[in-house]
This record gives C-alpha cells, sequence and structure tokens, in this order.
C-alpha cells in the first residue's frame, strides 16, 4: 500500500481593521519608536475590537480557505484550533468556529502550544490524514494577544497584536506536505512566561485583577535567549537530519517575536534573510497566528516542491521545527 502524507492544499487567513502605531503606544506609556523598533522591530499591530474573540478571527480566516479551495464545510471531518486565547475557557473556540461556518460533521478540539502552537497543530492534524482514515482536516491557528496584554507594562505591551490563519490539510501520495516534524517542551520556562490567574490554580477574584495577574507575565532577557536557542537547534535539527543545507531551503518561516530572535537564529543557521519570511514589523507577535499568516501573505510567491523550515518559541517552554515540502504553485483564487 502507498503511503499517505498529509499535504497543506490551502490557505487563509484575517488581520483586524485597527492598527495601533507605536506612536499611539508611546502616549499610553513610557516608550518610544526608536526603542521598539530597535530592539523588537515592530512598527505597528492590529487589534480586534472589544466584544469579539478569537472564533472571530478564526471564522472570517476559515470562511476564506473555504471560498478559495471550493470546499463544502459539511465535508470538513476534523477542525482544530491553536491558540492561548479562547473566546472562553469552554467550549472550544473551534467548536464556536465550526458552528459558524457550518461544519456539521467534524470532530473539533483547541490545540494549546502557546506560540508554538501552530506547529503542534499542524502535526497532530496531519496525523489524522495519515492514519488514512480521514480526508479533509483544517488546521486554525491565532490569538486575540491584545485580550491578555498589560498595556501598563511597556516591557511587553509593544509585543503583541492579533491575527488568525487556516490551513486545509488533505492526503497525498506524492512526495509533498509535512515531512518530517520536531517539537519539544521544557517546563523549566514557566516562572518566565505566564498568566498568573485565570485557571484552575489560580481563578478569577477581586485580588487577581486588582494584581492585573490576568496578562502576559515575561521575563524578556530569559525568554530571547532560550528562544534563539532552542529555536535554532530545532531547526539545524530537522535539516540535519533530512540532509538538508541552506542551498536547499528556498523559505524559512520563524515564530515572529522579535526581529532580534529571527535575526540571530537565521545566522545560526546561516540562511541568508533574503529567505527568511518576515512579518513582524506590521503584525507584532500573534503568537500561534504569526506563522501562518506568514504563509498566508507569502502564499502567491511559493512553488510545488519548495522546501519550507518553520520553527516556532513559545511559553512552557514549548518549541520545534518543521520540515514542509510546499504542495501547490501560486495563489489559489
Ligand atoms: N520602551 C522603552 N524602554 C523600554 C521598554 C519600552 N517599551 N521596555 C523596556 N525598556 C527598557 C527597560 O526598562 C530597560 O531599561 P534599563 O536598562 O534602564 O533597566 C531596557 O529597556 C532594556 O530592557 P530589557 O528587558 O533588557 O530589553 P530587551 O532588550 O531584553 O528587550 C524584549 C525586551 C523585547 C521583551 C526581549 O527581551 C524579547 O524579545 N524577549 C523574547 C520575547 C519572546 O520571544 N517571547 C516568546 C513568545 S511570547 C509567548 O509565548 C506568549
Amino acid at each position: 500500500m502507498e503511503k499517505i502524507n498529509a499535504v497543506i492544499t490551502g490557505i487563509g487567513g484575517y488581520v483586524p481593521e485597527d492598527i495601533l502605531t507605536n506612536e499611539e503606544l508611546s502616549k499610553i506609556v513610557d516608550t518610544n519608536e526608536e526603542w521598539i523598533l530597535t530592539r523588537v522591530g515592530i512598527k505597528e499591530r492590529h487589534v480586534l475590537g472589544k466584544g469579539l474573540g478569537t472564533s472571530y478571527m478564526g471564522t472570517r480566516a476559515v470562511r476564506q480557505l473555504l471560498e478559495k479551495t471550493k470546499t463544502d464545510p459539511m465535508d470538513i471531518e476534523v477542525i482544530l484550533c491553536a491558540t492561548t486565547t479562547p473566546d472562553y475557557p469552554f467550549p472550544t473556540t473551534a467548536s464556536i468556529i465550526a458552528h459558524n461556518t457550518g461544519m456539521k460533521n467534524a470532530c473539533t478540539f483547541d490545540v494549546q502550544g502557546a506560540c508554538a502552537g501552530f506547529l503542534y497543530a499542524l502535526e497532530t492534524g496531519a496525523n489524522y490524514i495519515r492514519s488514512g482514515r480521514y480526508k479533509k482536516v483544517v488546521v486554525v491557528s491565532g490569538d486575540k494577544m491584545t485580550s491578555i496584554t498589560n498595556y501598563e507594562d511597556r516591557s511587553t505591551c509593544p509585543l503583541f497584536g492579533d491575527a488568525c490563519g487556516a490551513v486545509l490539510l488533505e492526503p497525498t501520495t506524492e512526495e509533498i506536505g509535512l515531512l518530517d516534524t520536531f517539537l519539544r517542551t521544557d517546563g523549566i520556562g514557566f516562572p518566565n512566561l505566564h498568566m498568573a490567574a485565570g485557571g484552575s490554580a489560580n481563578p478569577a477574584s477581586h485580588e487577581t485583577v486588582e494584581n492585573r495577574q490576568h496578562f502576559v507575565y515575561q521575563e524578556g532577557r530569559v525568554v530571547f535567549k532560550y528562544a534563539v536557542s532552542y529555536m535554532a537547534d530545532a531547526a539545524a535539527t530537522i535539516m540535519g537530519r533530512n540532509n538538508l543545507t541552506k542551498d536547499d531551503v528556498a523559505w524559512f518561516i520563524p515564530h515572529q517575536a522579535n526581529w532580534r530572535i529571527i535575526d540571530a537564529v537565521a545566522r545560526r543557521l546561516d540562511v541568508p534573510m533574503e529567505k527568511v519570511i518576515v512579518n513582524i514589523e506590521r503584525y507584532g507577535n500573534t503568537s500561534a497566528g504569526t506563522i501562518p499568516i506568514c504563509l498566508w501573505e507569502w502564499e502567491k510567491n511559493l512553488k510545488k516542491g519548495d522546501n519550507l523550515i518553520l520553527a516556532a518559541f513559545g511559553a512552557g517552554f514549548t518549541w520545534g521545527a518543521l520540515y514542509l515540502k510546499w504542495g501547490y504553485d501560486g495563489e489559489k483564487a
């Protein structure tokens, strides 16, 4: 029997219209354009309005995906949503998106892998396809990071924005698609990157709200150090065990947390910046949204057979890298 693999056959995306510039931020906290641009590389980020959750962006991204791939929502068998900012603790954001988009024949669940969530969800979705029992799987991935951003903390509030991407996975017997994955976790990261309240260990109370514990807490310097070394090691492992040199790689797509992290990882891998997809200056860190939004924006430039290396790092710490051989030419109209 021929080996079945999973390949991405389409991509949709959604970025909210409202923009928060560095200049506007500098009126909220003690910061400035020069610091944010040189230390992080962000010019502006998009912000989803009050009263709307991650499912709003996920629904828009999935609707576009279904249109572009001419797919009937009733044919989708699995929809999984990678997010750290679900609409509610329950039900899952995937179930809300499935309802909004008319997917009545799908199994739905959320995957929580922080900024590495897209890689975790993509590998999970691909395994449904590889099992041979499922033919159409949607992975929707993104975050409303501004809902957990503390606009009184200048060390974190310039970093985050909101966005969602969605991909369709289908079976193939060609040598394309998700060819290799390396995913890891190291719980050492907990003290350096977490949200202290709102979960079962420390449910919401007047005290947790007063102490501003419902926002991202980050020790930036520690996270920076681990992000560079773990992302570079993961990508190098994936490239090494697939005999890929920098010349074989068409595009390197790193998680967009900080331009300096991206630059340091690319240098360690010796991949020239012309091959590195970067859009952090316009969107900031949208957590599980960064890599699918890069793919969505670059779709028109991708060709069948292109070797893509994806790498991400986030809370946990969780991180990883993925080797993807792209499955089609240009943008699906
Ligand atoms: N504007 C102006 N000055 C600032 C600002 C600001 N917005 N923020 C901090 N500073 C100051 C600090 O007070 C400090 O001043 P001091 O030297 O007088 O004390 C100085 O700038 C340097 O501060 P650092 O925190 O050391 O700045 P650093 O260069 O480390 O940059 C940053 C901070 C951008 C957060 C960086 O550490 C980083 O990118 N870390 C990793 C982020 C990441 O990858 N996160 C993972 C994913 S996120 C997720 O999973 C949810």
